[in-house]
């Protein structure tokens, strides 16, 4: 009698969307495995098709999406392809967003607000999302968010590497550049060996997005390089003003690492011209060359995506990734 030959082997296939095949080719390069090949594109109306040029069929699937502008189109394009994987039978959908969009609205502030954080989750889980890849969410608690396992890498052992390799430890204080998030610049400061912390308190007009409206700086940071750490650089606004802020308070110098180089509107320009003495970020999105400086040093998150991947796909431990750090 011939018998049916079962496999029960997995099949890890990366795919990619088009905001940042640069990441995406870098990540399956270092996972050996090549990224799927796929027609997408957009109609005369924007609508977007996509199609993958080989069977996925029982796969293992990860799909790489950097949301970055335009931000709707490029997350829509994600929960396409995870239709269509859903739709030709992948065994397990993962959708790997190195920077999560509208992370920022992870609650009402008024009245009448969305929390299109939560919205976007939903979107995913709808569309056969089985699980989450996600890098330095604005909240941690977003990963409540989705109804599903969410692996939340964060990029500070890369960051915070590169810095103390460069600057030594000795002198430096780790500022967060909102009250909020002194949490991530305690484990930094606990990453570094125990660094003094400051912060510098901002505050905001909730009428006028993307504005911090005044600074003061709380703790000591005298002749000392501060290390001003934010999940992302969007305008530039925020950190522009926290260093002015350090070094009009007697900060010898300051660098400033962040995770994702949102880096829109007046950002570059206020980067280039601030007295910040290096802008250390990540390629969680696309940072092309018209968006480089000289003070600019730009790390890859690619390593960090490949062996989370690869952890998730053989059952092993994300966790370890951090050395049990959380
Ligand atoms: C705010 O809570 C965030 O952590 C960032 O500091 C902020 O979104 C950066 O935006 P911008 O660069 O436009 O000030």
């Amino acid at each position: 009698m011939t018998g049916m030959k079962r496999t029960t082997e997995k099949n890890l296939m990366v795919f990619s969307g088009r905001a940042h095949p640069e990441l995406a080719s870098e990540v399956a390069e270092q996972l050996g495995s090549g990224l799927v090949p796929q027609s997408a594109y957009d109609f005369a109306n924007g609508e977007i098709y996509v199609r993958f040029e080989e069977s996925v069929r029982g796969c293992d699937a990860f799909v790489l999406q950097s949301h970055a502008a335009p931000i709707n189109q490029w997350v829509m394009e994600q929960l396409i392809m995870v239709d269509a994987l859903k739709r030709a039978s992948a065994k397990r959908i993962t959708v790997v967003q190195p920077f999560y969009a509208y992370a920022r609205q992870d609650k009402k502030h008024r009245g009448r607000e969305p929390v299109s954080a939560r919205l976007v989750a939903d979107l995913f889980k709808t569309a056969g999302a089985d699980r989450l890849i996600a890098v330095d969410l604005h909240s941690s608690q977003i990963q409540g968010f989705f109804d599903g396992p969410v692996d939340h890498l964060m990029a500070m052992p890369i960051l915070a590497g590169y810095v103390s390799d460069k600057y030594g430890v000795e002198d430096l204080v780790v500022v967060s550049p909102d009250a909020g998030r002194i949490r991530v610049a305690e484990q930094w400061a606990s990453r570094l060996g125990g660094t003094p912390l400051a912060f510098v308190h901002k505050t905001r007009d909730a009428h006028r997005p993307n504005e911090a409206v005044a600074n003061r700086v709380v703790g000591e940071i005298r002749d000392r390089t501060c290390v001003l750490v934010d999940d992302m650089i969007d305008t530039g606004g925020t950190i522009v003003k926290a260093v002015d802020a350090l070094l009009d308070a007697g900060a010898a110098s300051v660098v400033v690492a962040a995770t994702h180089a949102v880096l829109s509107g007046p950002a570059v320009d206020r980067l280039k011209n601030s007295r910040a003495r290096e802008v250390v970020v990540t390629n969680t999105l696309p940072v092309g060359a018209d968006k480089q400086f000289d003070t600019l040093t730009l790390l890859s998150i690619a390593p960090l995506i490949s062996r989370a991947i690869r952890e998730v796909f053989e059952d092993g431990s994300v966790t370890s990734l951090f050395d049990g750090r959380a």
